[in-house]
């Protein structure tokens, strides 16, 4: 087996992946591993920007209080305190990194920035480059990762699971068991300290805003090993996903709301006046849950948002990406409405960490959306994300680094062969459409027993699926070799199954998760993390 020995293993080539890897650079040997092409993650498809307070007319306390309110009882405040006052810091890095965030002005005084507007937020603070923001952000992360020569960067290998070993009730990580996806091997990487920055999971649920690396493989590999995963019945469904048979769900940020499109029904009527104060700009999980309620009511298949009350001109220059991709497909967006649906988006619980992004096994780190710290509970902040992200990595680099010791062995042979006794010894071949088969399957059933309005019935059924995807997938990945899509499908199942269980686990309605049977949200008996480990 070929087996590479590293200081600090990146899984992911994220903004939470690329920030840690520069940050421990100067320190000692980097290996960044991404499953896809480099720049193939949420990351870049990011559209409304980072949120931060970079306006005097604004303040910290007001970020934290809509953040808190947003999450419904579940955000941990001091994470929240600490994420928030670091935001400025974090968005100066991102501009010595070269980022070109829209600005009028000095670009070197984060006031002459350009600040958008998002639902939740009382004040203009989401910093952004026009409607591309993620685009901007890993391209330049990308370019000083390639510029540094403590970093190799690894295309096309895909993490399977950790090295992990528990001795004396510690469990310890030392890297990772990495698929080739281009020769078809599984290699060692064996590494002093691990992060995990894989991203999000929307590819769960048949409609997604997430692209297709979205599989939930950092939770599912930190979950096998033994790590708490928190709060994964918050899925969050951002309400305006394209809704158009070649549109693929590609998202309409909600900056195009902060600047003043509303969402109307077919007979053009306005609707979200009947369901919160802060109409079209009322927080997500609001938002999303009004809509479903207006499809269901209606009939119809979308609901559609008018942007006829921004200038043509304005459009054009603040929403370009949005604006040439609908035009594509036959819309104008100075004039015609465009069709919209909620689609899966972003998962709020994820691997449980502290705010320096360390998992309860030794030497793992989790940051990005593929972790919980607390930041979101149970609803995220519109563009609280990406501020995490970063400013999490910041901090867990410089705990990686305080703790680094040089001296580990990696001489772990047993662990190395372990993966290979466990699974990979299997020869013949496996028919790929089984594969994808059962993906569908999965997607469909959690999209229609496990969305945005869940019942004990519903949530039932897809358990009695999901246990019989697991047991299919279980058999099939003893018996095959590894394939690309057979590892992403147990991971998507592994990723549902802790979603629905999370689900049933929670009796009362909270921010993202609504139950029909319990409907009320129960802050005697419910206000806390919902933690699942493999041996509970
Ligand atoms: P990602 O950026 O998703 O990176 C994950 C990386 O891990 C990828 O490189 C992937 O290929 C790799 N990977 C995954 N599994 C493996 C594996 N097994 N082995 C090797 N590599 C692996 N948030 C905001 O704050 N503001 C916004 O404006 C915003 N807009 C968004 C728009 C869209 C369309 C989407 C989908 C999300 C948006 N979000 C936004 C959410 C935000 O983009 C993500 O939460 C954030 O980018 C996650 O960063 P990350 O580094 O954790 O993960
Ligand atoms: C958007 O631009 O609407 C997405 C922002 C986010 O998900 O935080």
């Amino acid at each position: 087996m070929i087996r590479h020995e590293i200081d600090f293993l990146v899984v992911g080539s994220g903004i939470a992946g690329l920030s840690f890897a520069l940050r421990v650079a100067s320190k000692g040997k980097v290996a960044v591993i991404t499953k896809k092409k480099d720049s193939e993650s949420n990351t870049n498809y990011a559209q409304g920007g980072i949120a931060s307070v970079i306006k005097s007319e604004d303040s910290f306390e007001k970020h934290i209080n809509d953040t808190l309110q947003a999450g419904r009882g579940l955000c941990h405040d001091d994470v929240v305190r600490v994420i928030v006052e670091h935001g400025p810091d974090a968005i100066r890095k991102l501009i010595d990194l070269g980022v070109a965030f829209s600005h009028t002005g000095d670009r070197s005084s984060l006031e002459n920035l350009d600040a958008g507007q998002e639902g939740g937020h009382s004040a203009k603070r989401v910093v952004h480059a026009a409607d591309y923001t993620g685009r901007e952000v890993e391209t330049r992360l990308l370019a000083a990762i390639k510029a540094s020569p403590n970093i190799t960067l690894y295309e096309d290998h895909l993490a399977v699971e950790l090295i992990v070993d528990s001795a004396a009730g510690k469990t310890n990580c030392y890297g990772c068991h990495v698929f080739d996806a281009i020769s078809g091997e599984i290699k060692a990487f064996a590494a002093r300290v691990t992060l995990l920055a894989t991203g999000g999971l929307g590819q769960v649920y048949v409609h997604t805003t997430n692209p297709s690396i979205a599989t939930g493989d950092g939770v599912a590999m930190a979950y096998r090993a033994g790590a708490s995963i928190a709060n994964m019945e918050f899925m969050q469904f951002h309400p305006t996903a394209l809704y158009h048979p070649e549109g693929d769900y590609f998202l309409i940020s909600e900056a195009v709301r902060g600047e003043g499109a509303r969402l109307k029904l077919k007979s053009g009527e306005t609707f979200m006046e009947n369901y919160h104060e802060q109409k079209d700009l009322a927080p997500r999980d609001v938002v999303a849950k009004a809509i479903d309620r207006e499809l269901k009511l209606s009939g119809d298949p979308c609901v559609y948002l008018d942007l006829t009350p921004i200038k043509s001109d304005y459009i054009m220059r603040r929403f370009p990406n949005i604006y040439n991709r609908l035009l594509g497909l036959g819309i104008d967006i100075t004039r015609d409405p465009i069709p919209v649906v909620p689609a899966a988006h972003y998962m709020c619980g994820g691997i449980r960490t502290d705010v320096r992004g360390k998992t309860d096994i030794g030497r793992l780190y989790a940051v990005g959306e593929t972790a919980c710290t607390g930041m979101h509970g149970a609803n995220r902040l519109a563009s609280n994300s990406l501020l995490e992200a970063v400013v999490v990595a910041e901090f867990a680099a410089e705990s990686a680094l305080d703790t680094f010791d040089s001296t580990i062995s990696l001489g772990i042979p047993k662990l190395l062969e372990k993966y290979m006794e466990d699974s990979g010894n299997s020869v013949g071949e496996h028919e790929e459409v089984l594969i994808s088969h059962s993906k569908s399957e999965l997607r469909r059933h959690m999209w229609h027993y496990v969305g945005v309005v869940r019942s004990n019935e519903r949530l039932n059924r897809a358990w009695k699926r999901l246990e019989i995807l697991t047991e299919e997938t279980e058999d099939f990945h003893h018996r095959y070799p590894p394939s690309f899509g057979a590892i992403e499908l147990r991971n998507l199942v592994t990723a549902a199954q802790l979603i629905v269980r999370s689900a049933m686990l929670r009796k009362e309605s909270r921010g993202l998760h609504y139950n029909v049977d319990y409907p009320e949200t129960d802050d005697i008996n419910w206000r806390y993390d919902t933690i699942l480990r493999k041996d509970d």
